[in-house]
């Protein structure tokens, strides 16, 4: 196992942060000359930050790759799309594979097979935009050091990327040894939205492990507004939980609306509070908050007749519903 080298301080400060990113941009210059480096570019924090770094160290032989699997939240691919092509002016693919993604999801209820059709379809969609790039050597990577400590043991799930097979690439990994706290200051120190660089966690699979049971298009769409509620209230709040969303299971329950009765989904509030996600604590939210995020998504999302809240702690629930 590759160990963090004792002359890496922790990183706490943006001084500190910038020190580190001059440093990494002499680096990454030096190991890559005049080659082109692709990076997949989910929008979360490690490969936003890997791909804000890169930007700076080489420009437009950085080319990233945004495959959006129809399971982002909402505005996600928009923020992906503004910050880096339009703000930042990277080189950047934009991917939309929803119709791909969903196709084959149809019908499929087991959660660990969504995983893997989410999984490999992800590196297949990826593998073919990389063959379409000429003269390309290397691949960089948002690995941090929880990965390489994690890696030694059993990983609990399969996260979408990865290096896909066929591909011969050598690997930049500039954030490899920080510990994600230090990456979020460095991203901030290189000018990220804050609401990039210290956004909660949100699975590889995305919506599709909350789109409980055979994903369909109307309730993931559903889902995606409900969500989008819940975290805009909550975000309101002073403290705001680790982790915080909706969940939309394939049942429905009777609803009634201008006198007539109607079958619709239920909208599941989760928030929880962990320190490395092993437990969690189910968040206490103010009944303020929950009958203002009740109102606005039975008024607002087509389809959800019914809003629950689940509190349950982690065991025996897990966090995500699947
Ligand atoms: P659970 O549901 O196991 O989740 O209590 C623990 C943490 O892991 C996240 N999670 C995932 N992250 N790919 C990911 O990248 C996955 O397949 C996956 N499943 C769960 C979950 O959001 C929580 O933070």
């Amino acid at each position: 196992m590759e160990k963090r080298p004792s002359s890496l301080k922790r990183i706490t400060t943006k001084k500190q942060a910038q020190k580190f990113i001059d440093e990494q941009v002499l680096a990454i210059q030096k190991q890559v000359g005049k080659d082109k480096v692709l990076l997949a570019l989910s929008g979360g924090v490690d490969s936003s930050v890997v791909a804000a770094l890169l930007n700076k160290a080489i420009g437009k032989q950085l080319v990233c790759v945004h495959v959006n699997h129809g399971l982002l939240r909402k505005g996600e691919p928009e923020q992906v799309i503004k910050v880096f092509k339009k703000e930042m002016k990277a080189n950047l693919v934009y991917v939309d594979a929803t119709d791909r993604f969903l196709d084959k999801l149809k019908g499929v209820k087991d959660p660990e097979r969504k995983r893997k059709i989410i999984g490999k379809t992800f590196i297949d969609v990826f593998a073919e935009e990389a063959k379409k790039q000429e003269g390309v050597k290397y691949l960089a990577q948002g690995t941090i050091y929880p990965d390489i400590l994690e890696s030694k043991g059993v990983k609990a799930h399969h996260n979408v990327g990865g290096l896909p097979k066929g591909l011969k690439f050598e690997l930049v990994e500039p954030v490899k040894f920080l510990y994600k706290d230090e990456v979020r200051v460095v991203g901030d120190t290189l000018g990220l939205p804050k609401n990039m660089v210290y956004r909660q966690p949100f699975p590889g699979p995305g919506l599709g492990v909350r789109c409980v049971g055979a994903i369909t298009r109307d309730r993931l769409e559903a889902l995606r507004e409900a969500d989008a509620i819940v975290r805009e209230e909550i975000e309101k709040l002073k403290n705001v939980p680790w982790q915080y969303f909706c969940v939309v299971p394939d049942i429905q329950s009777t609803g009634i609306k201008d006198n007539k009765r109607y079958m619709g989904w239920p909208a599941i509030i989760r928030a929880v509070n962990t320190k490395d996600a092993v437990t969690a604590k189910a968040y206490e939210i103010p009944y303020k908050t929950l009958y203002k995020i009740r109102d606005r998504i039975v008024k607002e999302v087509p389809g959800i007749n019914r809003v629950l809240w689940d509190y349950t702690d982690k065991p025996v629930s897990t966090i995500e519903w699947e």
